[in-house]
């Protein structure tokens, strides 16, 4: 895992244009062997662009690509796969239907030019993987029922026996639990160990800083800093990436005359969550945090209707909501935007003004008539306050950059002015400057007298929004805690217990 030697892959003068927005300008990559080099920069800064014109998916428009010391002028996916450099999307592009040792040896067999797929030899491929990576999984279970991160697992397991040089991943992290999150990171490990490079897309910088000797960061399709990670910490990280000082924010001052907003009694769903009561003041910001598995995200379901419970009660401002009915809980004021924004919020071929307008043409309806450039007016005020980075927004959605288009799914609701929003991970997948933006709208909306839910497990985050954080262990709540009066490390310990 030495970082001298001959680099692997070697990229110079990289330059892409998307219809006159330059995505990546003049920006150098090297890599060399057993090397973890980490890809940082804000949302839409070029990271996504620079991984697929690296894997052949994109062409530039000027730049050299050299693999072992060899220009490829216009390289094709298959042949940076035959190279070695391989991607693992974020869908991981499994065959859900078929088995962990069919997925994992699919490949090689195919590479192998066999005609019949043989069994044993596929479970030879799938064992010899997995234990390059130091993991066990059953391999005759079916590809769908594993977790996100077995499947991620088996992506991984499946570059390694075709023979990868080079694994890149793009923001692997944003689906795991903190444990997973743990465990991936041993595994790069080991593939460093193994002679395997990787190279790493993600917004958390402790774990960037962590897991990669090497850090590249992008700021504007321009490579900004390029250096050891040694050389780098959070604060100097994030700095680079968006050229100035993050502010840390705190919670506006709570007013303990507020009115209740929101009372949960009883909630129980079996399996889920148990006899779960609280509270919420009108401008109060309260957190929910647990591991995977303590309910978390079934409550925040539940409180919109997308999980019926069983028994108990959810009143907003004395009236009772309905229990399992989504449209009687967006009528009455509540707002959820989903923790995966990507599958569950977007109507991707769509421009996203439209996404952001959807659902707000009764509210600018007006005699019957549709007064279309209200609403626009409204969705486009919305995309500017959370920054969204949109060069036209009767573009497809599609075409934003990730975190881009997770804004445009928090601008959608907040366009519905709610009385109550829950946010399931409200900054998965958004980078360092943005986050902080989030979190002081939040503030600002608390502060307006908006009720807010933030469900995370990104503990820095809850206290900065926070005003009280309930703790779930296995579906109960079992702490309600001042956000004021506790630390990170201490927060962290009451959660693991
Ligand atoms: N297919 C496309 N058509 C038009 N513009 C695109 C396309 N793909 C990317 N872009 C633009 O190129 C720029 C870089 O996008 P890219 O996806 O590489 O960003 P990123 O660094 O991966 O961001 P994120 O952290 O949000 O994922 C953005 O301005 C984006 O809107
Ligand atoms: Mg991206």
């Amino acid at each position: 895992m030495s970082a001298d030697g001959e680099p692997l892959v070697e990229l110079t003068g990289i330059t892409k244009t998307y219809a006159g927005i330059h995505a990546l300008s003049d920006v150098g990559l090297t890599i060399r062997p057993g090397e973890a080099v980490s890809l940082a920069g804000e949302n839409g800064s070029g990271k996504s662009t620079l991984i697929k014109v690296l894997s052949g998916v994109e062409q530039p428009d000027r730049g050299t690509i050299r693999i072992d010391g060899e220009t490829h002028p216009h390289m094709s996916p298959r042949q940076a796969a035959a190279a070695g450099i391989m991607v693992i999307f974020q869908d991981f592009s499994l065959f859900p239907n078929l088995s962990v040792a069919e997925n994992i040896a699919v490949s090689a067999e195919l590479a192998s030019g066999a005609r019949v797929y043989n069994a044993a030899r596929a479970h030879g491929t799938a064992r010899r993987a997995l234990a390059r990576v130091g993991a066990e999984l059953d391999l005759q279970a079916r590809v769908e029922t594993l977790s996100v991160a077995h499947k991620q697992l088996v992506a991984i397991c499946r570059a390694l026996a075709a023979d990868a040089r080079l694994i890149i991943m793009d923001e692997p992290t944003t689906a795991l639990t903190e444990r997973e999150v743990r465990t991936l990171l041993g595994i790069i490990r080991r593939l460093k160990a193994d002679g395997v490079a990787v190279l790493f897309v993600s917004h958390k910088l402790a774990e960037v800083l962590e897991v990669c000797e090497h850090v590249v960061v992008l700021r504007n399709g321009r490579k900004v800093a390029d250096g050891p990670a040694a050389e780098f910490d959070a604060a100097s990280l994030s700095r680079h990436m968006t050229g100035r000082d993050i502010a840390q924010t705190s919670p506006a001052p709570l007013d303990e005359a507020a009115p209740l907003l929101l009372e949960v009694e009883g909630l129980t769903k079996q399996g889920a969550f148990e006899d779960v009561s609280f509270s919420l003041r009108a401008g109060e910001v309260l957190g929910v945090s647990g591991l995977l598995g303590s309910g978390r995200t079934s409550l925040a379901k539940a409180l919109f209707g997308l999980v019926r419970p069983e028994a108990g009660l959810i009143r907003l401002r004395g009236q009772v909501i309905p229990a399992g009915d989504p449209i009687a809980a967006a009528a009455s004021g509540i707002g959820y935007v989903p923790e995966d924004r990507l599958t569950e919020g977007l109507f991707l071929t769509q421009s996203i003004l439209h996404n952001v307008a959807i659902g707000r043409t009764e509210a600018h309806t007006r005699l019957g008539v549709l007064a279309g450039h209200s609403a626009w007016a409204e969705a486009m005020d919305w995309l500017r306050r959370l920054s969204v980075k949109v060069p036209d927004p009767q573009a497809p959605v599609r075409s934003l950059s990730g975190g881009n288009q997770q804004r445009v799914v928090l601008a959608r609701w907040l366009a519905r002015t709610p009385s109550l929003l829950v946010l399931n991970g409200p900054s998965v997948g958004v980078d360092v400057g943005s986050k902080a933006e989030i979190h002081g709208i939040i503030a600002d909306l608390a502060a307006r007298g908006l009720g807010v839910i933030v469900i995370s497990d990104d503990l820095p985050e809850l206290l900065a929004t926070c005003h009280r954080i309930l703790v779930m262990v296995d579906g109960r709540v079992v702490d309600d805690i001042a956000a004021a009066a506790i630390s990170e490390a201490e927060l962290a310990h009451r959660l693991a217990s």
